[in-house]
């Protein structure tokens, strides 16, 4: 059975009205779209625990299910760097590839609840890894390609994770990333960690290191493993996977997410704001690294039987219309994106598109940060040549899969608002006392009751997820957003309202920055603040306070600092080395003047007197004026 469809307002009201008044009857008729072991005989419990008595498995659904119907149908499309590097997996095929590597992850000694890292390339085998895991009831944790090994150590020792799956190396253009190499350099960094084995995928034909008795390459295990593997039957809230973000505390998060509720979210909202029908090849560009590459480039499309592709490359290698190429030869019919990623490629020019044939797009989404009017109407007119519905998806990590964002058909989009709430899914505003807003309004993003994509919490700190997002405002879901309702109901997104920056959609910490900093010894203190930037949406600057007389490589040490800890994706645009930071006579730092004196806007600062050092304020506009 498929979800219902939504394809008019009165469909979607319907909907709506169905979610709300009879939330049981509603999310267990969504439920019956996916292939249970044990059918649940409760939507959700008392305490929002989602389908509480199900089995299934996650693997299953995305893959065995669609054997019956359309077992010989393109389940994935990969199109690697070089043009000519193209491979067409059946979902037979796909099911083949999955139990092959689920079994040497079980020969491996991997049992159901363990932890595995991925930290792959754009290359077949993430996804394949990723539903091999949830074959056999591991636990996958894909870490992003740009994190450093220090970060990677972290993400490591937080999960637990006892098998690594990594390639030797990525391709990016001509360039070749050291992924094996970054591996190696995290396990020498967290020398305790308790990692058994590291599977190694050939990207190339390099010779790299490999470690006796640890390291193994794949491909010859893959090739005598064999193509049947049991699935293993999960309960629905056994953990699926783990994704680290990050919140405004300095250390990420192991946001976990749930095997029924996650996968039924990600499919009823695929199928919802894609408008999903058979034979479609859906194209999101994120990596699987994020929880968009995770509902979006596997589990959501995937569960409902459509085809995928996967690009190895960049936008804009070797020339600046290689993404259109892509849609071009593949006849791609879904292209989900983000702003960053239409902001540069609309800097490119009209003609580059121009000169691809476009005409296979049916539908397009945008998500990771708010997408302005102007970028909003270049993606909808130019590359979905004014007849494709563009969906402005507003969601997190943490929510799953799509909460806010249009249905096509059914509502009339706005440019750059993400719209209405999806039905089953009640979206609230708040001002800083916690009182509803109603009407036109902007204040503090919320969410009433549960959705079944919401995590189940923070691997290792059920406390933390509690404090974080549901002990802010009683009763809600705190998102950490700031919207605007406008007279018609529509959601606009206006961005972070905590100390999180969205740089090129990459969530990143202020305190994060400023922990990475507190281990320079030349470095007393240090502020991070976001400020508007043209093409990544979001820059960082960074105010830092020296140890006695600043030495002359001190921006240099900032910059190693921060790539050393994080990663070259948390690189800062500006540093300002300053006497004083600006804080309240309790010593809190105030970063809300230090983001208006970065972003160039020195006026109206209100009451300064309330400042411990009010002074600080004019020196730090006389050190940022001369740059902005
Ligand atoms: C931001 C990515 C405006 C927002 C799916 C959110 C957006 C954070 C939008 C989550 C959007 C995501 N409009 N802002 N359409 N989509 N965001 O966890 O601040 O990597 O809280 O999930 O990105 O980022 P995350």
């Amino acid at each position: 059975m498929a979800f219902p469809l939504v394809s008019t307002l009165g469909e979607y009201h319907g909907r709506r009205d169905e979610a709300r008044g009879d939330p049981e009857r509603y999310w267990l008729r969504c439920a019956g779209a996916l292939d249970w072991i044990a059918q649940p005989t409760h939507a959700v419990d008392a305490n929002g625990t989602w389908f509480p008595d199900g089995r299934l498995n996650a693997s299953v659904n995305c893959l065995d299910r669609h054997l019956e119907t359309h077992g010989d149908a393109t389940a994935m499309i990969w199109q690697g760097e070089e043009e000519d590097d193209v491979l067409h997996l059946s979902y037979r095929q796909l099911l083949a590839q999955v139990c092959r590597m689920a079994n040497v992850l079980r020969d491996h000694g991997v049992a159901p609840g363990d932890r595995v890292a991925i930290h792959l390339p754009g290359v077949p085998e993430g996804v394949i890894a990723m539903l091999a895991c949830a074959r056999i009831g591991a636990i996958h944790v894909v870490l992003f390609g740009g994190f450093s090994p220090e970060a990677i150590a972290d993400r490591l020792a937080d999960s637990g994770a006892g098998v690594i799956i990594t390639a030797d190396v990525g391709r990016r253009g001509a360039k070749r990333i050291p992924f094996k190499a970054t591996i190696d350099a995290a396990l020498d960094h967290g020398a305790s960690l308790p990692i058994r084995h590291v599977f190694v995928v050939s990207v190339t034909s390099e010779t790299i290191p490999m470690t006796d008795g640890r390291d193994r390459f794949l491909s010859p295990l893959l090739s005598v493993a064999s193509a049947l593997c049991d699935p293993e039957a999960m309960e629905a809230n056994a953990p699926l996977f783990l994704l680290y973000t990050s919140g405004s505390t300095g250390k990420p998060k192991g946001i976990v997410h749930g095997t029924g509720g996650y996968l039924l979210w990600a499919a009823y909202t695929h199928a919802l704001v894609f408008a999903h029908a058979p034979g479609d090849i859906f194209w999101c560009t994120a990596d699987i690294g994020w929880i968009t590459g995770h509902s979006y480039v596997v589990y959501g499309p995937l569960a409902n039987g459509g085809t995928i592709l996967l690009f190895e490359g960049m936008p804009s290698h070797p020339h600046p219309g290689r993404w259109w190429r892509v849609i071009e030869k593949h006849r791609v019919t879904g292209f989900y994106t983000s702003p960053t990623a239409i902001r540069a490629l609309m800097a490119e020019g009209d003609a580059v598109p121009e000169r691809h044939d476009l005409s296979s797009l049916r539908v397009l989404g945008s998500v990771g940060e708010p997408i302005s009017q102007e970028a909003w109407g270049w993606f909808h007119a130019t590359i979905g040549g004014g007849r494709c519905p563009l969906a402005d998806t507003w969601w997190q990590t943490e929510t799953g899969g799509i909460m806010i964002s249009l249905v096509p058909g059914a509502i009339e989009a706005r440019p750059g608002a993400a719209t209405f709430p999806l039905p089953g899914v009640t979206a609230l505003l708040l001002d800083a006392s916690g009182t509803i807003l109603e009407g036109e309004a902007e204040g503090m993003l919320c969410i009433a009751g549960s959705w079944p994509g919401r995590a189940l919490g923070i691997w290792g700190n059920e406390a933390h997820f509690h404090a974080t997002y549901l002990r802010p405002f009683p009763g809600f879901y705190f998102t950490g957003d700031g919207a605007r309702r406008d007279r018609d109901g529509y959601f606009w997104l206006t961005g972070r309202v905590d100390d999180v920056i969205n740089v090129s959609g990459h969530r990143i910490g202020s305190a994060e920055i400023e922990d990475a900093l507190a281990a320079e010894p030349a470095i007393a203190e240090s502020a991070a603040v976001g400020v508007p930037h043209a093409l990544k949406g979001q820059a960082i600057v960074v105010f830092v306070v020296s140890n006695g007389p600043a030495p002359d490589d001190i921006l240099s040490r900032v910059a190693r600092a921060i790539s050393t800890r994080l990663g070259r994706y948390a690189a800062p645009e500006r540093v300002y080395v300053v006497p004083d930071l600006p804080r309240t006579r309790s010593g809190k730092i105030v970063r809300r003047l230090m983001r208006k004196i970065a972003s160039g806007d020195t006026e109206g600062f209100g009451d300064l007197s309330t400042l411990a050092n009010p002074t600080a304020v004019a020196t730090l506009i006389a050190t940022v004026r001369p740059h902005t």
